[in-house]
């Protein structure tokens, strides 16, 4: 059994402790017109599940979506079929968490578990005003597999941060 998470909300959590799934069984009202599930429908589940993800790890307060990439779709999901998202946070920063969502379906008629896509959601903690970003606990590293990890975080974190500030000159360029 795992040991209990410890109440000092500034205290190192490990990974394993954010990890959460949200499930839903697909609906008409879901789909694009060829039948399939519209991409934003997963967009947003994925979002929210990675958002409890992240909330799981801060343990208080508020936090927000800052961005969500690398979403790739990796097959259709049809009507009627269960969709599981899975998310778990693979890095923090001083305010900043980064989570790691991957998306599963499966028909109830043969269930047989498919991965159908993946990508990263990265939130925000808030302070209790909803305003300013606030400090996050630390994300526990102990193995050369969590070095690993937090390397290639920190690569997509400069990516992402290289993606604002393009985002913000193509904003004073086209209005
Ligand atoms: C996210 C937000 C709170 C950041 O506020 P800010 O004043 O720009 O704060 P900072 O620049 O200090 O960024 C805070 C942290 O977020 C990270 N961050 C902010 N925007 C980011 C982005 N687009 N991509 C990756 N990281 C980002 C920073 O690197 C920093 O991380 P760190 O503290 O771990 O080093 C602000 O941009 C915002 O409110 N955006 C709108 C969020 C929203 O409404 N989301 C809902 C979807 S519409």
């Amino acid at each position: 059994m795992d040991a209990p998470l410890s109440d000092d909300l500034k205290a190192p959590r490990p990974a394993s402790a954010s990890r959460v799934s949200l499930s839903i069984i697909t609906q008409p009202g879901q789909a694009n017109p060829f039948g399939t599930l519209h991409g934003g429908v997963m967009l947003r589940m994925a979002d929210e599940c990675g958002a409890v993800a992240a909330l799981r790890h801060v343990g208080r307060g508020l936090i927000t979506t800052a961005a969500i990439d690398s979403m790739t779709f990796l097959s259709p999901v049809y009507v009627g079929e269960r969709v599981e998202i899975v998310a778990e946070v693979t890095h923090v920063g001083r305010t900043s968490i980064e989570a790691l969502i991957e998306i599963y379906a499966e028909s109830l008629v043969h269930p047989k578990r498919r991965k159908v896509g993946s990508g990263y959601g990265l939130y925000v903690a808030l302070d209790d005003e909803g305003k300013r970003p606030h400090p996050v606990p630390r994300l526990l590293s102990e193995t050369e597999a969590d070095r690993v990890r937090d390397e290639a975080a920190e690569a997509r974190q400069v990516v992402r941060l290289a993606r604002r500030e393009e985002a913000r000159a193509h904003r004073a360029e086209y209005l």
